[in-house]
């Protein structure tokens, strides 16, 4: 594979800003890092990688981290960088990123406001990707969720995708939506307690783009029509009041019941951490790909990271 210059993208902020041909290269070069991650150190050889992260991480962090060592570049993180950084001194993000700036090549960062890598990106000469933002978006898993979908049911069109859980809170969610809206015959279930529904403005974007969804309480139904059903935590941290939390926790559960509700090929897929909507006794369904939906970060992290150095 020829790993020339293939992208123009200076900062990976939001899933809208990815079109179909820097989609299919992420994939094609996901493919093969997959295949040659122990053969790629040269790739960001000296380049140095920090991790911002101002929120809890394992899998974000850690993939990224991977990724950018096996492409030869050095990495320096800031975890907990609400405690632990200087923005406990009171000092602003522009600051902070501009400091950076002075060090790094790329910066990785996430962060409660989901406004962070917009700001930060105006605030940076070197790319930023966003790794997470508030309720926002989660980019770069959108990627690799629509990846782990396109090597399993070989097809990013003509999809039925159930959304279950926090669709008012999953940053995930609405970066999937975005992202797979983007291709067509996909239509969408949302299913999520009263309280915690899809965002208005994702209605909205879908509205506009003449892409069919289907809001229903009924998650037995949407998991016998979906080609995937994407499960997601309830978002405690964005709660202030306990109790609605409490109403909305436990409300959609997936058990070794409900999974003989899900046709032969159905994949269910989970961004990870679980807390309780997925029984672990799914866990040996060969349809549960959660673990292997991770796994795949490391691949999309690499090329997405590539394809950076490769544009600035
Ligand atoms: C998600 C996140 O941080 O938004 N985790 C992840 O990156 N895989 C999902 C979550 O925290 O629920």
């Amino acid at each position: 594979m020829d790993l020339k210059k293939i992208s123009p993208y200076k900062h990976i902020l939001e899933s809208q800003q990815f079109d179909e041909e820097y989609i299919n290269k992420v994939f094609e070069l996901a493919e093969y890092m997959k295949e040659n991650k122990h053969n790629v150190s040269n790739e960001l050889k000296g380049k140095v990688v920090v991790l911002l992260f101002y929120q809890p991480s394992t899998r974000t962090r850690l993939s990224f981290e991977t990724a950018a060592n096996l492409l030869g570049a050095i990495t320096e993180m800031t975890e907990n960088a609400q405690e632990f950084s200087s923005a406990a001194k009171g000092e602003t993000l522009q600051d902070t990123i501009r400091t950076v700036n002075a060090y790094a090549d790329f910066i990785v960062m996430r962060h409660k406001d989901n406004d962070s890598s917009e700001i930060a990106s105006t605030a940076s000469e070197v790319p930023i990707v966003n790794a997470g933002s508030g309720t926002g978006q989660h980019p770069t898993q959108a990627l690799l969720d629509l990846f782990t979908i396109y090597n399993k049911l070989k097809r990013t069109k003509n999809l039925t995708i159930a959304l279950v859980g926090d669709l008012a809170r999953g940053r995930t969610v609405n970066s999937l939506v975005y992202l797979a809206s983007k291709f067509p015959g996909n239509k969408f279930y949302f299913v999520a307690p009263d309280n915690s529904r899809v965002k208005y403005g994702i209605k909205k974007h879908l509205d506009e783009h003449d892409v069919e969804y289907i809001e229903t309480a009924d998650m037995n139904e949407a998991m016998k029509n979906s080609d995937v059903v994407y499960m997601t935590r309830i978002q405690k941290e964005y709660f202030d009041d306990e109790e609605e939390y409490e109403k909305a926790k436990g409300k959609f559960k997936i058990g070794p019941k409900e999974m003989k509700l899900m046709k032969e090929n159905t994949i269910l897929m989970h961004p990870l951490p679980r807390v309780d909507e997925i029984d672990t006794a799914v866990d040996e369904d060969p349809r549960a790909i959660y673990f292997e939906q991770a796994q795949n970060g490391l691949y999309v992290r690499m090329a997405l990271l590539k394809m950076l150095n490769d544009a600035n």
